[in-house]
């Protein structure tokens, strides 16, 4: 039988400092974008309004990036315990901050050179620096002269209520094209651009929404003398469709757990929908599952279903929005880059045993979402060709009916436009032309703009769907021709009674 001994001996012991090699190792799982969204958390927490991304290019070469907020700032006496790693503070229950950990580790992950400048009511301006310097010894951070932070904190950032708040400032961008190359530098700003656009737009939408915050993204050509034109920070609502796919959806289905509820609220998307917030960055098959918030802030965005279904391409339509409140927070993990979430073994059998009022569970909910797929694949190819719409029809109307009616590519589109009539007739179908024309006394009135060619969209977009079989065929049949009749007199009956 072997021994076992409960306490174990020590006999002294040695201050072993970590070595600041260690902190290379930090926030590996960063890309710029989440790491960037770490910074965004901070300037939330800080209380910002507005937050600014900027890239900047010395000689066409992109030399530092800054992300830089209106917020409370840090007097000197704070601005150490933030430039420590795992330093953390009191939070209060709206805060983002938890580890005290993501503005080294985000930083770390991107560049070698960390410089924090703040300002906060009554003070000037401090800085500190850290810099990842491989014969760096000890973890000496580096305090930034007055007149510098002053400087930095100073400069044309266009951002309203700039009396307190904080600079960050990356150098030695790792990611950084190593080259002056105007092509190349050009095509990196773009993509960096337009996938912080869709990160940040995602990570932060409700709170973007909620007018809490606006961010904004520019590019700093140094020789160039002033800032380039800002691009902002749009939110990217993956609920945010305009119709729900299924009637009765969104359903919420709860689960009891010890005295709180976990809650799934469930959507079911329309199909074959061609919006941004569908589609996602990587696509709307790879973004079905659960959507898990803390404190409005999303921590992951679908990637699936966590052990309560595989994902398949026919649950497309299926996203789940689960809040992380404290109450809960012991079902998840959340990983320090704040970029994904584990959850423990309660929680499939939570998701499970859940049930909304009428009685619906995960699997049935599932199950509808499928049969929305099936139908909507169904509906698209049974649907009848219709004639494509020409000139007079807005371009986002144009597409929300191709995205309904399968054009028939071999027939000439149709234009619906205004024109003087001689008679009081409503409208006039020309064949010969291929146009639906309307007359123009009875056109509505403009609200004091120029008057567009694409106006009343409502209005033109009835009458293509009642009209469009009109333009068919050879020859104008005698149901046709019956039918314009009864159109005309109805619509101009009724156009007429608008007049008065
Ligand atoms: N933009 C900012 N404005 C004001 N204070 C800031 C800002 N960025 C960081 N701080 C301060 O620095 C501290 C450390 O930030 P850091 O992101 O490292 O950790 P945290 O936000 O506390 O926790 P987490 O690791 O969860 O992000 C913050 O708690 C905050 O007090
Ligand atoms: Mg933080």
């Amino acid at each position: 039988m072997s021994t076992w001994r409960d306490r174990i001996p020590t006999i002294g012991s040695i201050d072993l400092p970590p070595d600041p090699r260690a902190l290379d190792g930090l926030g590996r799982n960063h890309s710029l974008e989440t790491a960037i969204a770490d910074l965004v958390d901070n300037s939330i927490d800080a209380g910002a309004s507005h937050v600014l991304i900027r890239l900047v290019r010395v000689e066409g070469r992109l030399r530092a990036l800054y992300v830089v907020d209106n917020g409370h700032g840090m007097p000197e006496s704070r601005i150490d315990s933030a430039m420590t790693i795992g330093g953390q503070r009191a939070y209060s229950s709206n805060d983002l901050g938890k580890f005290g950990l993501g503005l080294k580790a985000a930083s770390f992950s991107q560049a070698r050179s960390l410089t924090v400048i703040s300002q906060a009511l009554g003070s000037t301006a401090v800085g500190r620096r850290w810099l990842l310097d491989e014969n760096r010894e000890g973890f000496l951070c580096d305090i930034i002269p007055t007149d510098f932070a002053t400087d930095e904190f100073e400069r044309q950032w266009r951002i309203d209520g700039m009396d307190t708040g904080t600079v960050i400032r990356w150098d030695n961008v790792t990611g950084f094209p190593a080259t002056d190359n105007p092509a190349r530098v050009e095509d990196f700003i773009s993509r960096t651009a337009n996938a912080l656009q869709n990160h940040l737009g995602l990570v932060f939408h409700r709170i973007i929404d909620a007018g809490k915050i606006s961010i904004e993204i520019d590019v700093e050509d140094i020789e160039a003398g002033a800032p380039g034109p800002r691009i902002p920070v749009t939110a990217l609502n993956p609920f945010g469709y305009v119709r729900s796919g299924r009637a009765g959806y969104p359903k919420e289905l709860s689960a009891r757990l010890g005295d709180t509820d976990l809650r799934f609220r469930c959507h079911i998307w329309t199909g074959r929908s061609t919006l941004p917030q569908f589609k996602l960055p990587g696509g709307a098959e790879a973004r079905q599952g659960i959507y898990f918030y803390r404190r409005d802030r999303l921590l992951q965005a679908g990637e699936g279903w966590h052990g309560i279904h595989a994902s398949d391409r026919r649950l497309q339509l299926a996203r789940v929005e689960v809040e992380i409140d404290d109450d809960i927070v012991r079902l998840f993990a959340m990983n320090p880059e704040k970029s994904k979430v584990n959850v423990g073994p309660e929680f499939t059998q939570l998701a499970e045993q859940a049930k909304a009022d009428d009685g619906t569970t995960f699997h049935d909910y599932l199950e509808v979402a499928e049969h929305t797929f099936r139908e909507s694949r169904k509906r698209s190819t049974e649907r009848r060709k219709m004639a494509p719409l020409g000139k007079g029809i807005a371009p986002e109307l144009r597409k929300a009916i191709e995205r309904e009616i399968p054009f028939d590519m071999e027939s000439e589109p149709i234009d619906i436009r205004w024109k003087r009539f001689s008679s009081d007739d409503f409208f006039e179908i020309d064949r010969e032309q291929r146009s639906l024309w309307l007359n123009e006394k009875y056109r509505p009135p403009t609200r004091g703009e120029r008057r567009s060619v694409n106006d009343a969209p409502l209005l033109k977009a009835l009458l293509y769907l009642v009209a469009e079989e009109l333009f068919r065929g050879e020859y104008l049949g005698a149901r046709d021709k019956d039918n314009v009749e009864l159109y005309q007199e109805i619509l101009t009956a009724a156009a007429k009674s608008e007049q008065i």
